[in-house]
């Protein structure tokens, strides 16, 4: 996989340009959706090569990472003339970087695409790395590509103007990278007051955040071995994230690897003796910011079928990404239904629901 290039930068305008001026291309389109098209379209509307450029609009949120999504994108580039040699922007969060780099690597099988994340989440995950797709079938990111985009942009200016909520969300995300990497960035992560956040430090963060995902993803881009790591938290994630789509109450995605990283801890803790002490305080710092997503032990069958079709499973064995301490990682860590309901059990009577 190619690799791609990350720029962290305050002058979009200046790196957009310079990044287009890299990239041949006969026609630019540009993705967004609702919620970014007021406040960040403007940002970049004015600038030379892409002024009168009318983005693509979708629908905002998760909800709307369908393949009816994915055909309009397609179909619009069609009609409005893309060809092979075109280029696609995708402005915003990981649901747009994600839907917009599927549609660009398979319209008339590929063309180039740039990505300016505007979320946290997007920033430190999802536009970085090259997974592109869509929900399916009632499952999180089933359908999809590995297509590194050609430039990430990364305007760490967006974050002073995104909402509690999404700013938690990923978060998340820079937890698990926390917990990949060392005790220092950890302990770092779970003092930062992300209510009151200084801007200055986070921009830190983030960037400490995005290298560790970019030394991951270039030992394994296809995700083999240990781009595994990466799920830290995700296989009971994404089912805490699949049930609530599907009982119509949706979470953002970090609140649920949130609440996936407590669950997947303990199993740690359990099975590859994880220091009970650090799951304590990763708890309490979850239990703080992200309350806990409530269920009972009459879904524990749907949310372990879930689990079933997490993307890591091998030969029908779920498996696990785990932790001996935080930065020892151990890929591949499978575990029974009985061992997978008491984690739930754990998770229930820990955060109180
Ligand atoms: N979000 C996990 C990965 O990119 O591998």
């Amino acid at each position: 996989m190619s690799k791609q290039e990350i720029i962290f930068f305050q002058n979009t305008e200046e790196n957009l340009t310079k990044a287009i001026q890299q990239i041949p291309f006969d026609k630019l389109f540009i993705l967004t959706d609702e919620n970014t098209q007021r406040f960040c379209v403007p940002l970049i509307q004015e600038i030379n090569g892409i002024k009168g450029t009318e983005p693509i609009l979708i629908g905002a949120g998760d909800i709307h990472k369908t393949l009816e999504t994915l055909a309009f994108v397609w179909k619009t580039l069609g009609d409005q003339g893309a060809s092979r040699h075109s280029l696609l922007i995708n402005l915003g969060g990981g649901m747009v970087t994600d839907l917009g780099g599927f549609a660009a690597s398979t319209f008339k099988r590929g063309i180039p695409y740039i990505n300016i994340p505007t979320t946290l989440l997007s920033m430190v995950d999802a536009s970085v790395g090259g997974k592109t797709g869509i929900n399916f079938n009632g499952l999180k990111n089933e359908v999809g590509v590995f297509a590194p985009a050609r430039y990430v942009l990364i305007d760490t200016e967006f974050l002073k103007s995104l909402d509690r909520e999404n700013l938690c969300s990923g978060y998340a995300e820079m937890l698990k990278h926390g917990l990949l990497s060392s005790e220092k960035h950890w302990a770092e992560l779970i003092n930062f007051n992300i209510e009151h956040p200084d801007y200055h430090r986070l921009q830190d963060l983030v960037a400490q955040s995005v290298r560790i995902k970019e030394q991951v993803v270039e030992q394994d881009p296809f995700e083999k071995g240990i781009r595994k790591a990466l799920n830290l938290g995700h296989t009971v994630g994404h089912a805490f994230e699949s049930l609530a789509l599907e009982q119509e109450r949706p979470y953002l995605h970090g609140y649920a690897v949130a609440w996936g990283l407590v669950c997947e801890l303990y199993f740690s803790c359990i099975k590859t003796n994880f220091p009970k002490d650090k799951l304590r305080q990763t708890v309490q710092f979850i239990k703080e910011h992200y309350g806990f997503f409530t269920f009972d032990c009459k879904q524990y069958d749907r949310l372990y079928e879930l689990m079933t079709h997490d993307k890591k499973n091998d030969a029908g064995i779920i498996n696990f990404t785990l932790l001996e301490e935080i930065g020892q990682i151990r890929i591949n860590q499978s575990a029974t239904k009985e061992e997978i309901f008491e984690m739930l059990d754990f998770y229930r009577e820990t955060m109180g629901c």
